[in-house]
Formats: C-alpha cells, structure tokens, sequence
C-alpha cells in the first residue's frame, strides 16, 4: 500500500485536549484508585504517587470530575469543608462518604498539571447550586461561597475555566432525566448564572445525536456555549459483560466517526460552527459493567447490581483490540481537530480505565501505551494525506454480520514547534504484517515506536507485561521507503525528528 503525505497541506492543529481522561465516583476509580490515603504509596494528601506519575507521563491535559450519572444527584457542599456529610449516592446505589471533594480534586489537578473540567449536578441540582460551585471556585472573596473556600485553606481561587451543565440528563437512566424543552430551559439559565459568576468559564451542556435535543438546546443555550458534549460506548456491555472480541471490534472501526460528522452537520446548519466545538467527553470501546441498575428493574441485592462490579477489573479482558480501537479513535480525533476540541477517555483510572491500581502498585493496560505513543510520539499539526490503494478486510461485527473495513488507519502530523513529521499507522489485521510505502519530501532518520503484543489477545496484568512501546530504527529516509508493519500494532513513525 503507498501512502502519500501533503507536507504543504494542514487540516489543523489539534488541541492537546483530545487526549484528555474523565474520573467518576463509581467503584474504585477515587477511593482505592488516585484517592488512597491508607495506603504506603500515597502522599500527604492521600493520592496514589504511582498513578500521579502514570498520568504526568501521559501528560494529562483535563481531567472531567465528578460524573457521569454520580453528578446527578451529587450536592457538592456536602464534600468541602471540616463536616463532611456521607449520602447515599442513588446513581451507583452506595453509599459516598464525600471525604474527596472540590478541595481534593483541585489539588489532584495541579499535581498531575492538568486543567480541572467539573461536570455540575443538573439532574437534581438547581442553576443556582451549580453556579454557587463556581463562586466557591473561581471568586476571589465576594459573597458566601468564596469566603468559605477561603476558610477551607484555599486563599485563591481555582479558576476552574471548564464546567459541564449535567450529564447525560437526556436518559432515562440518568437521576433528573429530562424533556428536550426542559432540559433545553435549564441549561440556558443554568449557563446564564455561572456566566455572571465568571464570564471566562467554558460551558458545555450533555447533548446527543439526536436532532430534536440538540435544536432545542442550541436555540435556548448557544449564546452561553463554547462546547456540546457528546459520549459513546461502543460495545455497550454494561448489563451483559459479553465482550466483543477482536474481530468485532474491528468492525466497530467503521462506527468511530458518525457521532461527530452528525454533531458537525448540525452545528453547521445552526451556523455555529465557528463558535461552538464538539467535547467528546466520555469515551472508551467497552461500556462499564454495571448491571441492573441502567434498568428500569433495579437488582434486589448486592449480588445483583453491586459486587459484578469487580469484574471491570479483569486485566486480561483489556487487550490489542482495545489498543487497535483506541489508536482509531484518536485518529478520527485528530483528523476532526476543526471542530471537536476535547475528549475524555472514559475513565483513566480503574473499571474500563488505561491504568489499574492494586495495593502494591499499578498495571498499565494496552490503551494506556496508546496514549503514550499520541502524546509523547506524534505531532500537533495534522497534515492531508491518502492512501489510494487501501486494502480492504472482511470481519464479522458482533451480531455475526460480514462488514468490510480498511486494514490500515493512518494520519500524517507535523510539529509546529520543531522540524520533522510523525505517522500514526494502526494495521487492524489479526495476523497478516503489511507494507506500507511512504511518500513525502523530507529526509532524516526513521523511527518506529510501536505496541502490538504476541497476539490480539495480549494483555497487561500484575507481574506480566505482554505490551509496552518497542522502537525499531529504520534508517535513513528516502521517499517511497517501504515499512512493514507488523500485526495487530499501534506505531508512531517518526521521520527527521
Ligand atoms: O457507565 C458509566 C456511565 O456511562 C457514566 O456514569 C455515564 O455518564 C454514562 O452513561
């Protein structure tokens, strides 16, 4: 296969945002994931030193806090200040102790050096708590709220410049689920309030792909909007846990950028394109396992809907299919970088997240050394580039379909701050290693850093390591170089870096 690099033409320059994560209070992604205070491996303020370092390594961009469905019935002046107040948290149906709040996710944003992205209560909330959560944050001392912070050992303010009106309100499993015309209500006068708090917040409002809502809330909020947000999942396992294996999940490749070019269409049509950008603020290939509670049916007992939960941590199931996929997405990430902004892995720590933590230690699961290879490899300036004799594979999706779908994913950057250029390349084949001749003016040494494992199959766990970034010296660059790529890999292919 030849693939062709216009050195000439940028698409744009991506935003280090797509590359961001999401953290929810939902089984231990905060306590007993980042948030550990009994444990050795924290620090005095009770978080995990192990991960802090996993996730400056990635360079965290924005971290999204705290939900997700537990945001929608979370007040958050139960979680600052010397009186604590547990309450039982009726998304996940267990009880929050709120012992990690505002104050703490604060500083676990500035010691991963990350923006904080706060996600405010719109199912059960009202547009004043929302924006009071903004002057406890970003005023400097004026009214209540302020002061309290002030009186909680935080002089400053956070300036936390991006907040969220709700989460998915617009389902039915959500606490506060909302109609279109409420929602559409609510968000206007919920953005409107924090905006006279603090004029340089970012908002963003949960949207989907579906015309009717996101009509109605554009036509009521746009003027408050930076952003809309959007998630997918796309083996959606959450009632079931019936993994999609490597083979589906390659079809799922042909479904990674419907969701944005509809989002896109619309946005265009409304001529909002220019103002608003698309956040794409939960995502990950496999949905959370947990059962019987996104159910009008709720489990009766913690056999039910409770302790399936733990099965999230299954390191074997987090494999080169969910390496390939991720490696996709990002790809479509960047080739949007026009209009989609931010993204949010879904989430980073624990349950379907890139790093595993255990008493003793972490586990950094195959999508993690994706996000490794995105962030420390390739560049910011996306570049045009085609393939003209893409080869084509025939997988069957999960419900035993034929589907055609590309064997390679490929997008060409450049640095904006330095000479060179870095090729994202995914060969999606199971088992076949594939050419690929590059075509670009250029010259300097080649590298390639790349994950593939032994097998699809090939997984992280504690005390076994099956994948992490290999690098392949490739010589000299001359145009027309052929590459071989080897199966079921992630590579970054830097030439004169
Ligand atoms: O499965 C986790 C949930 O997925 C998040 O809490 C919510 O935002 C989405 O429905």
């Amino acid at each position: 296969m030849k693939l062709y690099i216009n050195g000439q033409r940028k698409i744009g320059t991506r935003d280090s945002m797509i590359y961001g994560h999401f953290i929810e209070h939902f089984h231990r992604q905060i306590y007993g994931g980042v948030y550990d205070p009994d444990n050795p491996l924290s620090d005095e303020d009770g978080l995990r030193m192990d991960v802090l370092e996993a996730m400056r390594k990635i360079k965290v961009p924005i971290l999204r806090w705290p939900g997700g469905c537990f945001v929608s019935s979370y007040h958050w002046k139960d979680a600052v200040g010397d009186n604590r107040r547990p309450f039982f948290d009726k998304a996940w149906r267990v009880e929050e102790p709120n012992s990690f709040g505002t104050d703490e996710y604060i500083r676990l944003c500035r010691k991963i050096g990350c923006e904080p992205y706060i996600c405010a209560n719109a199912g059960t909330g009202t547009a004043e708590e929302m924006s009071d959560w903004v002057e406890y944050c970003n005023l400097e001392y004026e009214g209540r709220y302020a002061k309290w912070r002030i009186a909680n050992g935080c002089p400053k303010p956070y300036k936390v410049k991006y907040w969220s009106v709700g989460n998915e309100n617009y389902g039915f499993w959500e606490i506060g689920a909302k109609s279109a015309e409420e929602w559409s209500r609510l968000v206007a006068e919920s953005s409107k309030m924090i905006k006279h708090v603090d004029p340089d917040t970012e908002l963003t409002a949960a949207a989907l792909t579906d015309l009717d809502w996101n009509i109605k809330l554009l036509k009521s909020s746009a003027q408050f909007l930076d952003w809309i947000s959007i998630h997918e999942y796309w083996d959606g396992i959450h009632q079931t846990n019936d993994y999609a294996d490597y083979e589906a999940v390659m079809a799922y490749t042909n479904q990674t950028e419907h969701s944005i070019a509809e989002v896109r269409g619309l946005l265009t049509a409304m001529k909002l394109d220019k103002k608003i950008k698309i956040a794409f603020d939960e995502w990950n290939l496999r949905g959370w396992y947990h059962p019987n509670v996104h159910t009008v049916e709720q489990g009766r007992t913690k056999k039910d809907y409770l302790y399936p939960r733990d099965k999230n941590d299954d390191n074997s199931k987090y494999t080169m299919a969910d390496a390939v996929f991720t490696a996709c997405f990002l790809n479509v990430l960047n080739r949007n970088c026009d209009i989609v902004g931010m993204a949010n892995f879904a989430p980073i720590v624990n349950t379907r997240g890139c790093i595993y933590t255990y008493k003793e230690g972490i586990v950094l699961r195959s999508t993690y050394h994706v996000f490794d290879l995105y962030v420390n490899y390739m560049g910011d300036v996306v570049l045009d580039s085609w393939c003209g004799d893409m080869e084509m594979m025939c997988v069957r999706n999960k419900v035993g379909e034929p589907e055609e779908t590309a064997v390679l994913d490929i997008v060409a950057t450049a640095f904006s701050g330095q000479a060179g250029y870095a090729v994202a390349v995914v060969n999606k084949s199971e088992a076949e290693a594939k050419k690929l001749e590059i075509n670009l003016e250029t010259s300097g040494d080649v590298r390639m850093y790349y994950i593939s494992g032994e097998s699809t199959e090939s997984y992280n766990d504690i005390d076994r390591e099956e994948i992490a970034i290999e690098c392949e010296e490739l010589g000299t660059y001359i145009p027309g170089m052929e590459i071989t790529l080897k199966p079921h890999m992630v590579g970054v292919i830097q030439i004169g870096v």
